[in-house]
């Protein structure tokens, strides 16, 4: 009776032992489970007010041709990955000319409800992380419903900002890296 005690005890602390070991490991595996963040790249931002449209891209050739229209350059909003790494999945682009928005999105059922509503398919711009995991952010979607306008920002304070102001909250576009810490 004693030694089946023993027996029980030692199975609980051993399940115990497993089980926190298993939630370390989770930290442990971070080379193999994520991108290399070496090769993360500047998300940059811009927008229009004229025309309500607010764009992001890592080619700087794409920013520069809406910033010689009149676009404001708004920095860098993330680090994102320009090819797919481990546990990252396509962030894709849409476009629709006739209300002047820029759509992103990592889900496929939402770019091809976008595609029916006459967006144009842009393909990937960049590859992001679908769950918060390997030290990513929240990338925060908003919409303006009276301008057709969707904006992206990893900063909660304007993301809070812009809800106060009329914005829908549209939640999380997905995970990124944070525009301000360095790869390592
Ligand atoms: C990450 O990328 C850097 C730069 O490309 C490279 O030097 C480094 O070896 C890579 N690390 C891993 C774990 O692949």
């Amino acid at each position: 009776m004693q030694s089946f005690l023993l027996l029980l005890i030692s199975s609980l602390l051993w399940f115990t032992a497993t089980t926190a070991l298993d939630a370390g490991a989770i930290q442990d595996i971070k080379p193999r489970t994520c991108g290399n963040s070496s090769d993360a790249v500047p998300l940059f931002v811009v927008a229009s007010q004229q025309y309500s449209d607010f764009y992001i891209a890592t080619d700087v050739n794409l920013i520069t041709a809406p910033v010689n229209r009149g676009y404001a350059f708004l920095g860098v909003g993330a680090r994102v990955f320009t090819t797919q790494e481990t546990s990252t999945v396509p962030f894709y682009e849409l476009y629709s000319n006739s209300v002047t928005d820029h759509f992103f999105t990592i889900s496929e059922v939402d770019r091809d409800l976008a595609i029916t509503d006459g967006y144009t398919d842009y393909g990937i711009i960049a590859y992001i992380y679908p769950t918060q995991i390997c030290g990513s952010i929240p990338y925060y979607q908003l919409f303006n419903p009276s301008v057709a306008e969707h904006w992206y920002t990893a900063v909660e304070v304007e993301r809070d900002t812009m809800v106060a102001a009329g914005w829908s909250d549209e939640g999380i576009a997905g995970y990124v890296l944070d525009a301000n810490v360095c790869s390592g």
